[in-house]
């Protein structure tokens, strides 16, 4: 069995800010409301007249995660990309990017749909198909354009999210430090309904009514409440199989989703908030996109470096669940 490491990071979000101030001139709210309910100050919203879109905020993370990871475009084997919105329904949106990154070696490109947990999900999948030696250099991407079904009008739920992108090439490693030690991923089924949009797919193929307010529909609270309870017992349950105490871990890296849920969990979770890295007051939720989107700016700020050990771990509609433990 083969290890794998992280060998270059990037990341991409759109110009365009939504401030909780611009929120407040779209329906009845306020930056007090939205900040201590939430944490965010402000969201990137992609726009469609920029030319950005899932496949091309990819673009430019990869470009960056693959300069940053020192390697040609081309010994890339597979590329898998996660993401809640694709560009279109088919072809998917990994193969959209290897066609923008003018890749000619017509890898293997898989869309992979886990919601706010699917750049950890794609994570773990590449993890084990470098661990089997089918693959040495794997992009792994996050791209989300929540814009594009976020409905203006619903102040319940638009002002939680917002777009961006993150992308890691993990390859083979070279060095015996650096590896993924465990992976614990779940999905919690008897909970699909509390954070579900049905408009646009198969049983609802018709997006009949822009003013809905349900495009996506959330139970908040129970959302909120099993988001602490599964990703703090994950995080308790992966260090206590690997004999990793909290002072071990350098970096963890939560799904930003909302600053109370992430310090809720560190509280439960007994983690010092200042090895908590926190981005969701500038970008709100982004879904997949989020942890490789925190990870690329912390290695950019250099809150973490090769040898750290990082904990990672992620929530979503599913209700899909994921922690992963790395040295980096
Ligand atoms: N501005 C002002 N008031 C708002 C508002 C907004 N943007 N959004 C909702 N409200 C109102 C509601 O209408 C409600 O009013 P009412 O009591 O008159 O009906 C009131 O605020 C309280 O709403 P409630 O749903 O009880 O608030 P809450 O404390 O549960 O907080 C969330 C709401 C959504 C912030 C919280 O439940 C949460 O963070 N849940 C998790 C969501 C999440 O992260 N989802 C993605 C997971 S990947």
């Amino acid at each position: 069995m083969y290890t794998s490491q992280i060998l270059g990071t990037g990341h991409f979000v759109p110009d365009q800010i939504y401030t909780n101030q611009y929120m407040t001139t779209l329906f009845d709210t306020s930056d007090e409301w939205i900040t201590e309910r939430t944490g965010i100050k402000e969201r990137r919203i992609a726009n469609p007249k920029e030319n950005e879109f899932p496949s091309t905020m990819a673009l430019q993370a990869a470009k960056m995660a693959i300069k940053n990871a020192k390697i040609d475009k081309e010994e890339i084997e597979i590329i898998l990309l996660s993401s809640t919105m694709s560009d279109y329904h088919f072809p998917n949106t990994a193969t959209l990017l290897q066609d923008l990154l003018g890749m000619k070696n017509k890898c293997a490109c898989i869309d992979l749909n886990a919601a706010c947990t699917g750049w950890l999900y794609s994570l773990v999948m590449a993890n084990s198909l470098i661990a089997n030696g089918v693959y040495k250099n794997i992009l792994v991407v996050g791209s989300e354009t929540t814009s594009s079904y976020n409905n203006w009008m619903d102040r319940s739920k638009s002002v939680l999210f917002g777009d961006g992108c993150g992308a890691i090439v993990l390859s083979k490693s070279n060095n015996e430090n650096s590896k993924i030690h465990k992976s614990i991923l779940s999905s919690d089924s008897s909970k699909k309904d509390d954070l579900i949009m049905r408009t646009g797919m198969a049983r609802s193929p018709f997006f009949v009514d822009s003013k809905s307010m349900d495009i996506v529909e959330m139970n908040g609270q129970v959302v909120f409440k099993s988001a602490v309870k599964t990703m703090a017992s994950q995080c308790a349950s992966i260090l206590e199989q690997t004999n990793t105490t909290k002072e071990d871990v350098d970096l963890f890296i939560p799904h930003q989703a909302n600053m109370r849920i992430i310090e809720a969990v560190a509280r439960r979770f007994e983690f010092p908030k200042e090895k908590v890295f926190i981005n969701v007051q500038k970008y709100a939720n982004t879904s997949s996109a989020s942890i490789p989107l925190a990870l690329s700016e912390a290695v950019e700020a250099g809150r973490l470096k090769r040898g750290d050990k990082l904990l990672l771990t992620a929530f979503g509609s599913g209700l899909t669940s994921g922690t992963v433990l790395l040295t980096y």
